[in-house]
C-alpha cells in the first residue's frame, strides 16, 4: 500500500519524506490555508521534496472553472493530481481533464456509489472520507470495503485512496482490506511508527550495554 501525507506544512513533509516511507502528498483548501502561503507556492516546495503524486484541489464550482484550474495546476508539473469534488459539475470535469490525460483525485466520497460514479467518469485516484463518517457514527472502512469490493468486479484503473485518516486502525484495516492508497496526517504516521514496548525495549537494551563496558 502506498502512503502518502495529508499535509501542506513544508517541514512535516520533509520530515515524514526523510523516513524514506512517502509515495506522495494530499493537500486541500483548508491544509494550505493553514500555511498562510498559496496553492502555488505551496506545490513548488512540495514538488521538490517529493517525487510522488501531490493532490492540489480546486475551488471552482462550475465545471469549466474546475477545468479551467485544472489544466493550469496540471501545467506546474507532471506530479500534480488535480482534486475535485464529488459532485455533479465535478464529475463533468473529471471526464474532461480525464479525456486530457490528466490525472484526477475524486475528493469528499462518502458512499461506494460515488466512487463508481467517480471511476466511470476516468479517475485516477478515489478519496473516500472514513474519519468524518466516523464523526457521524457511521462506519468509515466498512464504506471503503464496499467500494473496493464494488471495483474488484470491473477494471476501472482507479485506486482507492483511504482520505480523512484519524488513527492507525485506519491504516491497518485500509492495508487489510487492499486499498492502493492511505493519506495520514503527520500525528498518525507518528502514531504508527510508535509502539511503547519499542521504546521500552531499546531504553533497556541500550541500558544493559553500557552497563557491560
Ligand atoms: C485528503 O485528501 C483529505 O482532504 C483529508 O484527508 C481530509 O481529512 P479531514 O477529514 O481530517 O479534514
Amino acid at each position: 500500500m502506498k502512503l502518502f501525507i495529508d499535509t501542506a506544512a513544508i517541514e512535516e513533509i520533509r520530515e515524514a519524506a526523510s523516513w524514506g516511507v512517502i509515495d506522495g502528498v494530499t493537500t486541500n483548501p483548508s491544509l494550505v490555508a493553514k500555511t498562510g502561503r498559496s496553492l502555488e507556492e505551496a506545490l513548488t516546495d512540495i514538488l521538490e521534496i517529493v517525487d510522488g503524486p501531490i493532490s492540489a484541489e480546486v475551488v471552482s464550482t462550475e465545471a469549466d472553472g474546475m477545468i479551467e484550474e485544472g489544466r493550469r495546476l496540471a501545467r506546474i508539473h507532471p506530479n500534480v493530481v488535480v482534486k475535485i469534488p464529488m459532485i455533479e459539475e465535478g464529475l463533468k470535469a473529471i471526464r474532461a481533464l480525464a479525456d486530457e490525460d490528466i490525472s484526477v483525485n475524486t475528493t469528499l466520497i462518502f458512499q461506494p456509489a460515488q466512487g463508481l460514479l467517480a471511476a466511470k467518469a476516468g479517475a485516477t485516484y478515489l478519496s473516500p472520507f472514513v474519519g468524518r463518517l466516523d464523526d457521524i457514527g457511521e462506519d468509515g472502512m466498512a464504506m471503503v470495503h464496499s467500494l473496493i469490493d464494488m471495483l474488484e468486479n470491473y477494471d476501472y484503473p482507479a485506486q482507492v485512496l483511504v482520505a480523512s485518516v484519524r488513527n492507525p486502525g485506519h491504516v491497518i484495516s485500509a492495508a487489510e482490506m487492499g486499498a492502493d492508497v492511505a493519506t495520514c496526517p503527520m500525528s498518525v504516521l507518528r502514531q504508527i511508527m510508535k509502539h511503547p514496548l519499542t521504546d521500552i525495549g531499546l531504553e533497556k537494551f541500550l541500558a544493559d550495554y553500557n552497563k557491560s563496558r
